[in-house]
């Protein structure tokens, strides 16, 4: 297993390309499976998690060719109707598959993929949506098997206990573009991501209004074309580049950028401190304001247009060295908090209160050894660590390289002192100044006594 070796203290300064989305991706792909030919998706992020879907497709028979950020899939012997528990649980995204192998081999079998160290993270939504299309289905031994005699257009209702869904809202879009009749989905997500499905669809051939609203009405046609498509950019690598940016004094300009799809996470910097410049339509130029102090933040965070939950854990390292007290709630994953146990261990002063955060920052955080426990968390670990004083150890990167794309060899680039090794390198608490330890002793013995 590898690990970032960081040498925390250098202000970040130069120009970053985001990457293409690899959120918006993922269901594209899976779209491509709808098609009568060929699909070109162009933008195409590098990363692990598109990696597995390309392993996935390959399962069910169909060629994806991945060549400088252009991914070429075609359909034409799409022929498998299941998805093993192996590919579901390397990746949750692996659901998106459902709806296509549904619609078109009218009878699917997947894995369900259970929750995972975000949180708890059924099904039941997808599975609403489908029962709504005429579905049937059963569960058996930890999978689902469905079968139907043709998709029909109805009314689904998307609502659940925290709010719309952006998979089931994907899955059921897909099948409702071929089923027969209209369908109207209700509490629809609104992500870009889920805009931007919509949008491809219709460019192969589906009638659908209310693309970016909540509620989506899909009169079903007979047949899809393949179709070229350039993939949006990511906007949570985006959010990740700014924050890299602010926690470190430094000064990114991130090109690539869609604004419009980050207003709540950009006026959340800004309420923090940043400055942050349009420079034409997508790029951005981010630095702490001159002459303005960090103020902390009591934000939240909610489905789109609010701040978006993958954006939590690095907003949350930012404010552990904000002086003043922050408060940052969770609504979408109520317990999306193991960041934080980590960055305690890095010197900040966080407190777990049900659904939020409360974060007393600090100065500045000390260089540590850190583990990742999911994605963003290793996201947010390695800001931390570019920001620390001394030398910190981000272990389990596989987690970031499932959404990253090089990111290292971006922050290094951006002049960050940022390795990638194996994990066996010398922790750096093992390098044990013992006379610093007597003199806090003999500190806290002085102040004891006054
Ligand atoms: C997608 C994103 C993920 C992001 C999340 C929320 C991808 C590949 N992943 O995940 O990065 O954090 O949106 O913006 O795009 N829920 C149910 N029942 C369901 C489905 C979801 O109760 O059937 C709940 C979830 O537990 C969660 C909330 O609804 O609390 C939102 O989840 P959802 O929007 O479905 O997330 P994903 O599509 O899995």
């Amino acid at each position: 297993m590898d690990m970032y070796s960081i040498v925390g203290g250098t202000p970040l300064r130069g120009t970053v390309k985001i990457s293409g989305s690899k959120n918006a991706c993922l269901p594209l792909m899976c779209a491509a499976l709808l098609g009568e030919g060929p699909t070109v998706l162009e933008n195409v992020p590098d990363l692990r998690d598109i990696r597995s879907m390309m392993l996935l497709l390959e399962h069910l028979n169909v060629r994806a060719i991945l060549k400088n950020g252009r991914m070429i899939i075609d359909p034409v012997s799409f022929d498998t109707d299941w998805v093993p528990y192996d590919m579901m649980r390397r990746m949750r995204a692996s659901m998106y598959a459902f709806g296509p192998m549904i619609t078109m081999r009218r009878r699917a079998a997947v894995s369900k993929p259970g929750g995972c160290n975000i949180g708890n993270r059924p099904i039941d939504l997808h599975l609403r949506g489908f029962r709504s299309l005429g579905v049937q289905m059963v569960e058996r031994q930890g999978y689902v098997h469905a079968r139907h005699e043709g998709l029909k257009g109805a009314e689904v209702n998307l609502l659940g206990s925290n709010g719309p869904s952006v998979g089931a809202t994907c899955n059921v879009l897909m099948a409702a573009a071929l089923a027969k009749g209209r369908s109207v989905i209700q509490h629809a997500a609104r992500e870009p991501e889920v805009q931007e499905l919509a949008n491809l669809l219709v460019a192969m051939g589906a009638r659908i209004d209310g693309i970016g609203s909540s509620t989506l009405a899909i009169d079903g046609v007979e047949r899809l074309n393949g179709v070229k498509w350039r993939v949006q950019p990511d906007r949570i690598e985006a959010a990740t580049f700014a924050v890299a940016s602010v926690i470190t004094d430094g000064d990114v300009l991130l090109t690539n950028v869609d604004p419009t799809t980050m207003t709540a996470t950009l006026w959340a910097l800004r309420e923090w401190g940043a400055e942050i410049d349009h420079q034409g339509e997508d790029a951005l130029r981010v630095r702490r304001g001159k002459d303005c102090p960090m103020r902390p933040l009591e934000i939240e965070t909610g489905p789109y247009p609010g701040i978006a939950t993958d954006t939590q854990p690095l907003i949350s390292a930012l404010l552990a060295v904000t002086p003043g007290v922050s408060k940052v709630r969770d609504t979408i994953y109520r317990d999306r908090f193991m960041h934080a146990l980590e960055l305690n261990r890095m010197g900040a002063k966080t407190t777990q209160e049900d659904d939020s955060l409360s974060i007393n920052g600090v100065s500045s955080l000390e260089g540590a050894a850190v583990m990742a426990s999911d994605l963003r968390a290793g996201a947010a670990l390695t800001l931390a660590a570019l920001a620390a004083e001394g030398s910190s150890q981000v272990r389990r990167i596989y987690h970031v390289d499932r959404g990253y794309e090089r990111f290292d060899q971006k922050l290094a680039a951006l002049g960050a002192r940022i390795v990638r090794t194996a994990e066996e390198f010398q922790d750096p608490g093992a390098e044990i100044d013992w006379s610093s330890v007597e003199q806090a002793e003999q500190v806290s013995e002085v102040e004891t006594r006054a």
